[in-house]
């Protein structure tokens, strides 16, 4: 052996060495951390899996606030711990689960889609992580443990009923037939929902931007109001809208009637200039004035007109797409490039944000969140569910659209500044999962999307 190979033996022992030694050190802290994780009269089966979150170091790379290790100030665990830190809780939060299993409630349906795809995928913890922290280590029991406790969350709260027993434990769920409603308030609200008198000089309804012969869009880049004006952003559909945990790209209206109060007055969309301006034109309406009080004693106001809007868009179904059928046991109900799209959907992340009955409307996630989508030029729309929370960490998070029609619904994104479904399909590639897109990927998963094509059946306003 030459010198210098004895000096790099020596070297590599030693390095060995003091990784063994480092690895020993850490398990010792990591143990002694989670026999002291907190313990508030939880079931045992949630304690289980709090339990081991915290033990893995979920925690501390997910939730903002966690104790850190001491060994966290050390240089090199600092670095690596900094990174994964930043990066982690920018890409995913634990907080809300963490509640959840302490509190035994129900748990966001994103987060069970995200925690089910690294854990089918054993990409939790990072190997570099637990390469340091073997008690980081998950075996696939433990795996298996947390997967349970998705499927569980996922029957308990978010399932539909009609889907075959082999496709009972998906990320995508079937779109209902109907939702129960007040017949009366429906025929009310289509009414208002297609009524000009809604804006300030008669020329716009919510029908002009959302037109149901067009699958509930405009299909511009971004909608023009009234007198000609140019809004800052894409309209999205009011087809099974319903299903949003909020309204609005950033989330501002918390659901449907109070989505509905913003469009009148916004001096951009229909312009009125009061509530009380738009009541005395429909109280002159003699006909829809006493139908109107049949169901609304109080008459024509704010709360009363958007309830009825609200109630008709919960109408605005589009159930029975090939794809549903497919959910509920029909195996031919789709292409066999169409199935291999969905399998593809799932295995590039797609549905860890687009998920449930509509693929999408139960997040918030940033545009861009591998790989910078704005630079410089962006603006306050851009900024997104920011402008709601004033969190930084909610910069350029946009509510995650549905994908129900979405081959009806160009242009895409909410700069409606990309024209057709194989450009979205790559820039989602790119910006959201981080891959390079491959085209036969993309073509199988846009037939897919093909497949979520559904029908709408107007509501028969004359009973059933
Ligand atoms: C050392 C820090 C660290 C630990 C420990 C850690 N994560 Fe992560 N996690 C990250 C980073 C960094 C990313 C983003 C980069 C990546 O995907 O590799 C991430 C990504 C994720 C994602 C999003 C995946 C995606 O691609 O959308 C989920 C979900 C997640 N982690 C869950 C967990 C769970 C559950 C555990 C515990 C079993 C865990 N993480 C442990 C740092 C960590
Ligand atoms: C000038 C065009 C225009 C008019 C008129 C209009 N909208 Fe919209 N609508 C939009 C745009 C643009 C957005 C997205 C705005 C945002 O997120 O900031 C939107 C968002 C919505 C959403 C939220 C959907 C989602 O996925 O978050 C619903 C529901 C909706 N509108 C219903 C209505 C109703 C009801 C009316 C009438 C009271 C109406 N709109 C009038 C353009 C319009
Ligand atoms: C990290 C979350 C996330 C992942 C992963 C993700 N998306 Fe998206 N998707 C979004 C968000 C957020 C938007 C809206 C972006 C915007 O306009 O700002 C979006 C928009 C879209 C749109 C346009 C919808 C419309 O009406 O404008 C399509 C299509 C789409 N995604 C498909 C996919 C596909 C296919 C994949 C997998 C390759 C995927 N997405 C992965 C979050 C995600």
């Amino acid at each position: 052996m030459t010198k210098t190979k004895k000096i790099i033996s020596a070297a590599v022992i030693a390095a060995g060495l003091c990784y063994f030694g480092m690895v020993v050190y850490v398990w010792h802290f990591d143990s002694q951390r989670s026999e002291a994780s907190p313990q508030r009269g939880l079931t045992p089966e949630n304690a289980k899996i709090l339990k081991m979150l915290n033990q893995k170091g979920c925690d501390y790379c997910h939730t903002p606030s966690a104790a850190l290790p001491f060994y966290a100030s050390l240089p090199v665990a600092k670095q690596l711990m900094d990174y994964d830190i930043r990066t982690g809780t920018k890409i995913f939060d634990l907080q809300p689960i963490r509640e959840s299993l302490l509190e035994g409630s129900v748990a966001p349906e994103a987060d069970l889609a995200k925690v089910e795809w690294v854990m089918q995928h054993n990409a939790m913890p990072p190997t570099r992580y637990t390469a340091l922290h073997w008690a980081g280590k998950m075996s696939q029991a433990e795996r298996n443990d947390v997967l349970d406790w998705v499927k569980q969350q996922r029957q308990r709260y978010y399932s539909s009923p009609g889907a075959a027993v082999k496709w009972q434990d998906e990320p995508v769920q079937i779109l209902p037939h109907s939702l129960p409603v007040d017949g009366n308030k429906v025929a009310l609200g289509t009414r208002l929902f297609h009524d000009p008198r809604l804006s300030g000089d008669g020329t716009v309804s919510c029908a002009s931007c959302h037109a149901l012969g067009s699958r509930g869009v405009d299909g511009l880049k971004t909608s023009t109001g009234i007198k000609g004006q140019k809004g800052p952003i894409n309209a999205p559909t009011v087809f099974n809208a319903v299903f949003n945990h909020q309204q609005f790209w950033d989330g501002r209206a918390s659901d449907l009637q109070a989505q509905a109060g913003g469009p009148p007055l916004n001096p951009k969309e229909m312009g009125a200039s009061s509530w009380n301006e738009i009541i005395i034109k429909l109280n002159q309406d003699a006909g829809l004035k006493a139908k109107f009080l049949d169901t609304y004693p109080q008459g024509f106001t704010a709360a009363t007109i958007t309830d009825a809007i609200s109630e008709f868009e919960k109408t605005l179904l589009t159930p029975d797409s090939p794809f549903d059928r497919y959910l509920r046991g029909d195996d031919e109900a789709i292409t066999v490039q169409q199935a291999r799209g969905y399998q593809l959907f799932k295995e590039h992340k797609c549905a860890t944000c687009h998920m449930g009955k509509t693929l999408g409307g139960q997040s918030y996630e940033p545009l861009g969140l591998r790989k910078d989508y704005f630079t410089t030029d962006f603006n306050d729309a851009d900024i997104g569910r920011l402008n709601v929370t004033k969190n930084d960490r909610d910069r350029f998070r946009q509510k995650v659209p549905t994908l129900r029609n979405i081959t009806l619904t160009a242009p895409y994104f909410h700069r409606g500044d990309v024209a057709t479904l194989d450009e979205a399909v790559k820039q989602m590639m790119i910006y959201q999962v981080g891959e390079k897109p491959s085209q036969p990927d993309v073509d199988d998963i846009v037939a897919f999307l093909g497949s979520l094509q559904g029908h709408y059946q107007p509501y028969n306003l004359f009973g059933k």
